[in-house]
């Protein structure tokens, strides 16, 4: 077992140090090298790594052999990795305690060192490099051999976010996902166990079946989507959360309509594994690779660049001319340079896509100078967590060098709640922020709301236009640009870049060239394949975008010839339909989909699948099971009554009535053709095809 750290000297933990870097630095050196470069005797050496290798900090491997005799090597292990990583910290804690006391003593005063809270005080005025939890080259490439026998995580979308930030420094003074200590602290009042102040949980959930799986005390590997490793983790703690508590005290409410409270309820899992984190390798991007840089890397920029102050802008937003004026303001009011730091992580739904905003970020840069400002992309997965989403995005910057830190108008806010108010107070991050500034190191600009004084052709902030009563104000909510895009309609340049409308218009073109989604739900005989197939070909006849039919009968036929009617089958055959049909509505197409698709939460889901690409059009049948039954076109309403078929929609299951579609079709007095007219009538209305 481990020595307890609180049992080591300083001496013993200043060898280990020295040991652990070594052999994390040339773990290919023999023991002679390796004792010459820690200046001391082969026996002390042995001594050492015997104990080190007790304790489970390296392991002994078999090395190959040219001569006869059997030699071994020594090799940094998982838990030495983050040892070491401890160690770092403890030992320049104490560099720097005996240098302030030189100091002290030479000067009579201190070095502005003390007190030595943490080491990111440290760093944030000297830019000097942050702690990263990566290993060497050498040592990750024999961690990877290793991890082959070890359990492996497969991280989600978010996880992958937050270990590339717990690598790189991003969320110093994290060494891994969080214990739950650490959590239940953070949790109640965004304090690490630690006291160091961190408003959110960094947490590894999983599924109840995975964590049976999982012991305390294990290392696991965790692996990207494509089963890459990134990273080994240690577990040391393994617990059940009170999601409901967490959604209290972390989002302020226990409400799904916040996109991070539907995430805890319906997407993590309900297990928390926490303990240190090992780096092998940074997760792998694709895009934009130029554009990312580490917290490191920034700092790297900073130093040579000479900037002493670095203001952050953080959005998730295009950046209009509004957000210029802003940025230039706050860099002046703070005297500092400038560093556009977008999210490219995990944003909210329904946001514009990083790709077309990176383009727009690219296009608006020309209009800033570059000597005085930066443009880097940050890979965080944001929470929208308002208040407490602002102090944690203030660490974030902190750890990437910056002195200043702008904070806007309701700062990542998630919007509505359940019950139509919004979940946070539009100033409560600054006040948030106000409050914990000095203790964490960043400076706020408070966000002035900038607006267009048309008879001054130039923005200012809205609260000191002093004769606001005699000029004209202008502005464009993020709503009313929505519109506009949608509807194809001008975007005027005081607003904007014509650059940026530009790429906005190639990802959000008009209604009328955007793909889409009529989604038919109706009984079995209730004319949905009929009235589709006329839509199908009202719509060909119009051209401008490919139309596909999803028909019930032929999507049972081609792409789900396996299932049968049971509640689970029917649910697989309907997200089926809904993801063939949300790739056609991605590309630009139009889906006609016509299943019986009898549950509305199913519906619901594919809806909500469907709507991050298009508009979702919900049309209910709504013949009667008498009509349909009267009719009996394909005979199986008779053998359903005589129990031939069974689970049959109507008769022996079930049909949740639709209760807010966009379209209700009467079919029992009405021609087909005139329903399916309706449908025109109706995609007209919604601006998806031109009157
Ligand atoms: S579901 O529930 O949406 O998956 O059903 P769907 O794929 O649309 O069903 C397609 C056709 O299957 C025939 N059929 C049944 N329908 C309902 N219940 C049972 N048990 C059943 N068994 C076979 C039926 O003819 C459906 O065709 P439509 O086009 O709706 O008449």
């Amino acid at each position: 077992m481990p020595l307890p750290p609180h049992i080591r000297t300083d001496e013993d933990e200043d060898h280990l140090f020295r040991l652990l870097r070594q052999l994390d630095v040339a773990p290919e050196a023999s023991q002679r090298a390796l004792a010459s470069a820690l200046d001391i005797s082969l026996g002390r050496l042995n001594a050492q790594l015997r104990a080190a290798t007790d304790a489970g900090f390296i392991k002994i491997t078999e090395r190959d052999n040219t001569d006869k005799r059997k030699r071994v090597a020594y090799a940094i292990t998982t838990r030495g990795a983050s040892e070491k990583n401890r160690l770092t910290d403890t030992f320049l804690k104490r560099k720097f305690a005996e240098y302030d006391k030189i100091h002290a003593e030479l000067t009579g005063t201190t070095s502005g060192f003390n007190p030595l809270k943490n080491r990111t005080n440290f760093m944030a005025d000297t830019l000097a490099p942050i702690p990263e939890l990566y290993v060497s080259y050498d040592s990750a490439q024999k961690l990877k051999m290793e991890a082959a026998d070890l359990t492996s995580h497969d991280l989600t979308a978010r996880q992958i976010c937050d270990l590339e930030l717990l690598m790189n420094g991003g969320f110093n003074p994290l060494k891994g996902f969080m214990s739950e200590a650490d959590y239940d602290g953070v949790v109640d009042n965004m304090r690490l166990e630690s006291g160091a102040l961190w408003p959110m949980p960094i947490t590894l959930d999983v599924s109840e079946k995975e964590a049976d799986t999982i012991e305390v005390g294990q290392d696991i590997a965790l692996r990207d989507q494509e089963g890459v490793i990134l990273a080994t983790m240690t577990v040391t703690d393994k617990w059940t959360p009170n999601k409901a508590l967490e959604a209290e005290k972390v989002f302020g409410a226990d409400d799904s309509a916040h996109p991070s409270v539907n995430y805890l309820h319906n997407q993590a899992g309900n297990v928390y594994l926490g303990g240190p984190v090992t780096g092998i390798q940074q997760p792998v991007h694709y895009d934009f690779r130029a554009r990312r840089d580490t917290p490191n890397e920034l700092r790297a920029y900073f130093r040579k660049m000479g900037w002493r102050k670095v203001v952050a802008f953080q959005t998730r937003n295009p950046l209009h001319r509004a957000h210029q004026e802003l940025t230039f303001r706050a860099a002046k009011e703070a005297q500092a340079n400038l560093l556009i730091h977008p999210v490219v992580g995990l944003t909210k739904p329904g946001d514009i896509d990083h790709f077309t905003r990176v383009r727009c970020y690219e296009a608006v840069l020309d209009q800033y100078p570059a000597s005085t400002t930066a443009m880097s992309l940050l890979n965080l997965a944001m929470r929208m967590a308002g208040p407490r989403e602002a102090v944690w995005h203030g660490l974030i910057r902190k750890n990437h060098g910056c002195t200043h830190f702008i904070v806007g108008r309701d700062h990542a806010g998630p919007g509505k709640n359940s019950a139509g108010d919004d979940f946070y107070g539009p100033y409560d991050a600054q006040d948030l922020f106000r409050e914990h500034q000095e203790e964490m190191g960043i400076e706020m600009v408070d966000f002035k709301h900038m607006v267009y004084v048309q008879d001054r052709a130039q923005y200012e902030p809205a609260d000191e236009i002093a004769d606001k009563d005699n000029v004209t104000v202008l502005n464009i909510s993020g709503t009313e640009l929505r519109r506009r895009l949608a509807e194809g309609l001008e975007i005027p340049e005081w607003f904007s870049f014509p650059s940026v409308v530009e790429e906005l218009r190639k990802s959000r073109p008009p209604r009328a060239q955007q793909g889409f989604t009529v989604f038919f739900t109706g009984f079995s005989g209730s004319g949905k394949s009929t009235i589709a197939n006329a839509l199908m070909v009202k719509l060909m006849e119009m051209g401008g975008r490919p139309v596909t039919l999803l028909d019930g009968d032929i999507v049972r036929k081609n792409l789900s010839s396996e299932l049968g009617f049971s509640k689970e089958h029917r649910d697989l055959n309907i997200r089926r339909i809904g993801y063939v049909a949300s790739e056609i509505t991605k590309n630009g197409g139009i889906a006609i989909c016509a299943p019986i698709a009898p549950y509305a939460t199913t519906r619901r889901a594919v809806r909500e699948d469907i709507e991050q690409f298009g508009a979702f059009i919900e049309v209910h049948v709504a013949t009667s099971i008498e009509e349909c039954e009267r009719r009996d076109r394909k005979g199986l309403y008779k053998l359903a009554r005589e129990g031939k078929i069974k689970e049959f929609t109507g008769i022996s299951d079930p049909y949740d009535v639709p209760t807010d579609p966009e379209l209700s079709l009467e079919t029992e007095s009405v021609e087909v053709d005139n329903c399916a007219h309706q449908v025109i009538l109706k995609l007209e209305s919604m601006g998806l095809i031109k009157g």
